[in-house]
């Protein structure tokens, strides 16, 4: 896709999504007129940030995190590289490629339907300019909305290119963990003067380079205040203290569903291990030891009348039926088996698609409503 048809899609972005339309506040005309689809994206934010409003941003790297975190009101979801730590099980970011990214994203985008979307760069893709420009562009084409990428001064050749080609970008000063294994470990950012001032200088050549907004990633929260007020992009903090314009974690830290370290700054919001961990205790045991009751449940048959050709104990359930029993005439055979199709479908008319389709998961008369209002009816397995 060259730069010509990006900016025509952030135009179209622009105008039809609803992320943008929390935070346009230009009229729809000079949106039209503009010409790159980022300076109008850049242009909302930057509003945004004038009005004192916060953004609240949170990771999510699948499709029901995403559209959990959407359906909850975030501003930005990002699929971050911290997917490498926290769902894929390295010990740190540097094994995260760009496959990895693409993979992730999609799904992530599946979910949402009013966030913005950013995808990071992982380590190694932005190396040069039009490196940079070309991996950008698969996030892009994979759904996300913009990308962030660590670096400041250094890195800000490769953010000007990314903006040029279209694709709005968010950048990732103070602690950068594609660094971590560089600098020896995570440490506070902007403890000596020399610090700070570097951490403004990036910050400064991050907004000039045409970046939307700048992640600020423990930089010492006076620090961030002092660099918050200096420029006019919006600073989406995480450690950094409370002055930044917005705030981002790791959904895991936030919700307890990575127990075996949560960083100091984060304070978990739930406990989503420990509710699995027992879910699954109780799953085990009923599995194992219980004395059956429970499991009977765990199999579905057909309230009264829902087949007109009820299947008798001795045989076979037509819905798995791959050939004609041999004991069935073959029509009556076909009968029952489109029966019990037209029984399943009738369970399972929803989509996995994006959710903006007519048909919704959750409003279909799927799962758990046919489950608890009789569109099946759950019997033991002496019942069947
Ligand atoms: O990868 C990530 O999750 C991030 C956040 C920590 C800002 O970059």
């Amino acid at each position: 896709m060259n730069s010509t048809t990006i900016r025509n899609r952030l135009v179209e972005f622009g105008e039809s999504k609803s992320h943008t339309e929390n935070f346009v506040s230009a009229p729809q005309d000079s949106r039209r007129s503009s010409l790159k689809g980022c300076s109008t994206v850049n242009l909302s934010f930057r509003d945004r940030k004038a009005s004192g409003k916060k953004f609240a941003m949170l990771t999510a790297y699948d499709y029901p995190m995403a559209r959990l975190l959407d359906e909850s009101g975030v501003d930005f979801v990002l699929v971050g590289d911290s997917l490498g730590m926290v769902v894929l099980g390295y010990p740190d970011t540097t094994s995260v490629t760009m496959e990895h990214m693409v993979h992730h994203c999609r799904a992530v985008v599946r979910g949402v339907k009013s966030a913005f979307v950013v995808a990071d760069l992982p380590i190694g893709s932005v190396d040069t300019p039009e490196l940079a420009v070309q991996n950008a562009m698969r996030l892009y084409e994979a759904g996300a909305h913009g990308v962030k990428l660590e670096g400041g001064v250094s890195r800000c050749r490769e953010i000007a290119a990314i903006v040029e080609a279209g694709i709005p970008v968010m950048g990732h000063i103070g602690m950068l963990p594609q660094l971590v294994l560089v600098e020896g470990g995570y440490r506070v950012k902007g403890k000596t003067p020399t610090e700070a001032g570097q951490l403004c200088a990036d910050a400064v050549a991050v907004e000039k380079a045409g970046a939307f907004a700048v992640v600020m990633e423990l930089v010492r929260k006076e620090v961030a205040r002092k660099i918050t007020a200096a420029i006019t992009i919006p600073t989406i903090g995480i450690g950094s203290g409370p002055d930044c314009d917005g705030q981002v974690l790791v959904i895991h830290d936030l919700v307890g569903l990575f127990p075996w370290f949560t960083p100091k700054f984060a304070i978990p919001r739930a406990q989503v291990a420990s509710s699995i961990r027992e879910a699954v205790r109780t799953f085990v045991q009923d599995t194992k030891v219980a004395d059956g009751l429970t499991m009977e449940q765990n199999v579905l048959t057909e309230p009264p009348g829902a087949n007109p050709t009820p299947i008798s104990p001795s045989e076979p359930n037509p819905a798995t039926l791959q050939k004609p029993h041999s004991s069935l005439p073959a029509d009556a055979t076909a009968a029952r088996a489109a029966s019990a199709a037209s029984f399943l479908q009738s369970t399972r008319t929803y989509s996995t698609k994006a959710h903006d389709q007519s048909v919704d998961f959750q409003k279909a008369p799927g799962r758990n409503e046919a489950l608890s209002k009789g569109g099946m009816a759950i019997h033991s397995v002496a019942a069947s």
